[in-house]
């Protein structure tokens, strides 16, 4: 099956689980696990924070940042389709008690103008807002990406009206390669980011949670408190570090790989692509007069796995255990589908 419904679909290389095999371990919740430490220190430095934190997910670690910088009843921003209001179970409703409002933003990536308007002073007759939320690469809109300054501009703005901000970056990785910035470029005007190694990086298991000391050690104790406390977790932190080393610098063939299929599949009838700024190509099949279910169906008898995505979208995701030869059957698959057998190329 060539796999493109994730980049999380990934299995760990034999060199990754020689490194998780051969980890030095210790008991995490005592401090005592050196290659969690090892871990949490590397990442912190990569993303030019104080301090980090080794979490199971990044659904969790994504909370973890939150609530460690709000209190039940305060409200928080968040771009309308944020992977944090949308895809984690009403996590901030639940554990944060947090109300959330949502700021729309033409194309997932907020503006400064977007923000400005959805700010609003104090009153004693709003719930307290206190939190804005970012999201880097943009997940729904096909991975797109922000730039330093708009993150800067953003997060000064929310600064400005006191509030603190926390980045979903579970693709910062992604973002950076793309931008050809250094991860940390993209973290210097937030106060807290999250970033994944279970995706792109192609570790089985982690996410990272970076910041200040201070809100890092109540996120210490919000983990805990949800079950994320984990023992001799160095095994996994080995699989992330050697992601980190291995796996980081080969983000740019990924990305190099969805232009390459995105442009392939635009030359098909009826697909529309939106061209990929990183590791995630979303088309739209509507034109084809074909509905979803049945075309990933028909994808699926040929070996090759995609994702629904809401309405007439379909996603494909690349990751490191994807080659150009399986591209290659994917849109030949795609292409006699769609009984265009033969169709080679073009443009958006
Ligand atoms: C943008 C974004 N944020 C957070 C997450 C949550 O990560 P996890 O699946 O590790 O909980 C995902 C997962 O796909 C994501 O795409």
């Amino acid at each position: 099956m060539i796999d493109l419904l994730s980049d999380t679909v990934t299995r760990p290389t034999l060199a990754m689980r020689e490194a998780m095999a051969t980890a030095e371990v210790g008991d995490d919740c005592f401090g005592e696990d050196p290659t969690v430490r090892r871990l949490e220190e590397r990442v912190a430095e990569l993303l030019g924070k104080e301090r980090a934190l080794f979490f199971p997910s990044g659904i969790m670690a994504n909370q973890c940042g939150v609530m460690a910088q709000t209190r039940s009843g305060d409200e928080v921003l968040l771009e309308a389709r944020a992977h944090l209001l949308h895809y984690e179970e009403g996590s901030l409703a639940v554990h944060g008690g947090l109300l959330v409002r949502t700021v729309p933003a033409a194309h997932g990536l907020l503006d400064g103008d977007e923000l400005r308007a959805a700010l609003r002073p104090p009153s004693p007759f709003h719930p307290p807002t206190t939190l804005l939320a970012l999201e880097n690469s943009h997940l729904d809109s096909g991975g797109r990406v922000m730039t330093p300054e708009r993150t800067a501009e953003l997060a000064g703005l929310a600064r400005g009206s006191g509030l603190a901000v926390h980045l979903d970056g579970a693709r910062l990785w992604n973002a950076a390669a793309a931008l050809e910035v250094p991860p940390a470029r993209l973290a210097e005007s937030v106060d807290t980011v999250m970033t994944c190694l279970s995706k792109g990086l192609g570790a089985p298991v982690g996410s990272m949670l970076a910041g200040p000391a201070p809100v890092l050690e109540r996120a210490w104790r919000i983990r805990r408190r949800l079950g994320g406390q984990m023992r001799q977790a160095g095994m996994l932190a080995a699989a992330g570090l050697h992601a980190l080393e291995h796996h980081l610098p080969r983000l740019p063939e990924d990305h190099r790989r969805a232009r390459m299929l995105g442009e392939r599949l635009a030359g098909l009838p009826g697909v529309s692509v939106v061209p990929p700024e990183t590791n995630i190509l979303m088309l739209d099949v509507a034109e084809t007069g074909r509905r979803v279910p049945e075309l990933l169906a028909q994808l699926r008898e040929r070996g090759v796995r995609m994702g629904p995505f809401g309405g007439s979208r379909i996603r494909a995701v690349l990751h490191h255990q994807v080659t150009d030869g399986d591209l290659e059957v994917a849109v030949s698959a795609f292409a006699r589908i769609l009984g265009r057998e033969g169709l080679t190329s073009s443009a958006y």
